[in-house]
C-alpha cells in the first residue's frame, strides 16, 4: 500500500472538487442562461463584401413571420454599423450574420447573449429571440480604432 501524504489527498480532493464546479458552471451558461458559441457562417472577402448581395442591402429580411435575418456591416473611417436600427415585433426571433469590411471588430447587444468576434473576411452568426418591448443598443465591443465608440446601434422590439 503506498502512503499518500495528507497535504497531496486535499490537493487530488481540490481538483475533483474543481472539476466538478467548471463542469456544472459551463452546464449552467450552456443549457440554463442558453450561451451560444458564435458559428463561423462563411469566408467572404471583405474589399468587395459590400457590393456583394446580401450585404450590398444591409438590413432586416423576413423569412415568415415572426422569423428574420439581419444582415451586417461592421465598417471603421467612418466606425459604423449599417444599418443602425432593426425594428422587429415582440416575439420575433433574428438571426444575425455579421461582417467586417475592414479590421476586426465586435457585435454585442446588451441585454441579450448576442456578443461575437466581427472578422474581416468571416461572416459571425448568432439568432436571439426578441421577447421583451423595448430598446436593446448594439455596440463594438472590441476596439478597433479612434471611433470605436461611435459604432453603435440598437434594435427597436415593438408590442
Ligand atoms: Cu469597431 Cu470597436
Amino acid at each position: 500500500m503506498i502512503h499518500v501524504h495528507t497535504y497531496e489527498k486535499w490537493w487530488i480532493a481540490l481538483t475533483i472538487v474543481m472539476l466538478v464546479a467548471f463542469t456544472a458552471a459551463i452546464s449552467v451558461s450552456a443549457f440554463a442562461n442558453g450561451i451560444q458559441l458564435p458559428s463561423p457562417e462563411a469566408r467572404v472577402d471583405p474589399k468587395t463584401i459590400a457590393q456583394t448581395p446580401p450585404f450590398d442591402k444591409p438590413g432586416l429580411r423576413e423569412l415568415s413571420p415572426g422569423k428574420y435575418e439581419a444582415y451586417i456591416l461592421a465598417q471603421a473611417s467612418p466606425w459604423k454599423f449599417y444599418p443602425a436600427e432593426i425594428r422587429v415585433k415582440v416575439g420575433s426571433t433574428v438571426t444575425f450574420y455579421v461582417t467586417s469590411v475592414d479590421v476586426q471588430h465586435g457585435f454585442k447587444i446588451f441585454d441579450t447573449n448576442v456578443n461575437m468576434q466581427i472578422l474581416p473576411g468571416q461572416v459571425s452568426k448568432l439568432a436571439h429571440t426578441f421577447d421583451k418591448v423595448g430598446e436593446f443598443p448594439y455596440a463594438c465591443a472590441e476596439y478597433c480604432g479612434v471611433g470605436h465608440q461611435n459604432m453603435f446601434g440598437k434594435v427597436i422590439v415593438e408590442p
